[in-house]
């Protein structure tokens, strides 16, 4: 139980630096994985720190632009529309929490599906500013084989980093389940400007959500995907559990940042369409979305 594991974490954004610091913290040899060479110099220099209650911890991570060889495992944390650029080792197994649909899907297709397993966080981070995070709640990481990679030692990392981990025989399910109520969180707080527990105090916003969410459960539905609970109430209970937070895509479009509204609601509309069904509302916040990111970046 003593190995020294080594495990890359791709992506320096809020969730990136947390899990690279938690795995610090652990005694892994951890490297973060940055594609922009002058913010991989700032982050070696100034290294990464977590901010947890009244608590700052500074961690120093080795940061480079390419995963090296031997690595035992790789966290793939950068954003959804990243994924498609990324070049990774062979025959390593490779762990993605990211965001949204079809990511998975891309890395099968760059690395071979034997090597990926695949799940979400609830781990609740914001960025305050490069390289700081704020961690404002624990969560559960919940992951699983896509096809046959092993899910011990990933299992035993991130447990040994301090993560609360719950394995899955279904990680297309899981994910299913977050995207959907992403979908209805997400651009909902992007377009009003307002944190996450705000879509249960405006009526018709919270209108909005459960019917955003009700879309997209339809459209995992024509794919064969049946849930157990109501996914409706889920992400009520994520506004409320979360009712400070400011979503992932309001703090992207609060950067001037491009969102992951393409692999959200852009990925469900589209799905819907393939299957003959339409999702108005999730392709208008999609539109409006789109809108607001290419507003801020003008
Ligand atoms: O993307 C996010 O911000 C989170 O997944 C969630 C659940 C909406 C909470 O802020």
């Amino acid at each position: 139980m003593n190995n020294v594991y080594a495990v890359s974490v791709v992506g320096p954004g809020a969730l990136g630096c947390l899990f690279a610091g938690k795995l610090a913290k652990a005694g892994f040899r951890v490297h973060l994985i940055d594609y922009q060479q002058e913010r991989i110099n700032r982050l070696s220099k100034n290294g990464i720190e977590i901010i947890e209650g009244d608590q700052t911890e500074k961690y120093h991570v080795h940061v480079t632009g390419h995963i090296p060889t031997m690595q035992n495992l790789i966290i793939i944390l950068v954003k959804s529309y990243s994924t498609a650029n990324l070049t990774l080792p062979p025959d390593t197994p490779i762990l993605t929490l990211q965001n949204g649909l079809g990511n998975v899907e891309t890395l099968c297709k760059k690395t071979g599906a034997e090597n990926i397993l695949a799940g979400v966080t609830t781990e609740a981070s914001t960025l305050i500013e490069e390289g700081k995070v704020r961690h404002t709640a624990s969560g559960l990481t919940t992951f699983g084989s896509w096809t046959t990679a092993s899910v011990k030692e990933p299992l035993e990392i991130l447990e040994r980093a301090g993560f609360w981990v719950e394995i899955t025989d279904s990680p297309s399910q899981v994910i299913w389940e977050k995207t959907a109520v992403n979908a209805g969180i997400n651009p909902l707080t992007a377009i009003l400007n307002v944190p996450n527990g705000m879509l249960l105090k405006i009526r018709e916003a919270r209108e909005l959500l459960r019917e955003l969410v009700i879309e997209a459960s339809k459209v995992a539905g024509t794919e064969g995907y049946r849930f157990s609970r109501s996914l409706v109430e889920v992400a009520e209970e994520v506004c409320e559990k979360t009712a400070n937070n400011i979503s992932s895509m309001l703090q992207d479009i609060r950067a001037g940042k491009r969102t992951e509204i393409d692999s959200i609601s852009g990925e469900i509309f589209r799905r819907g369409t393939s299957a003959f069904l339409t999702t108005p509302r999730t392709k208008l916040v999609y539109q409006l979305v789109r809108s607001l990111e290419q507003r801020e970046i003008a």
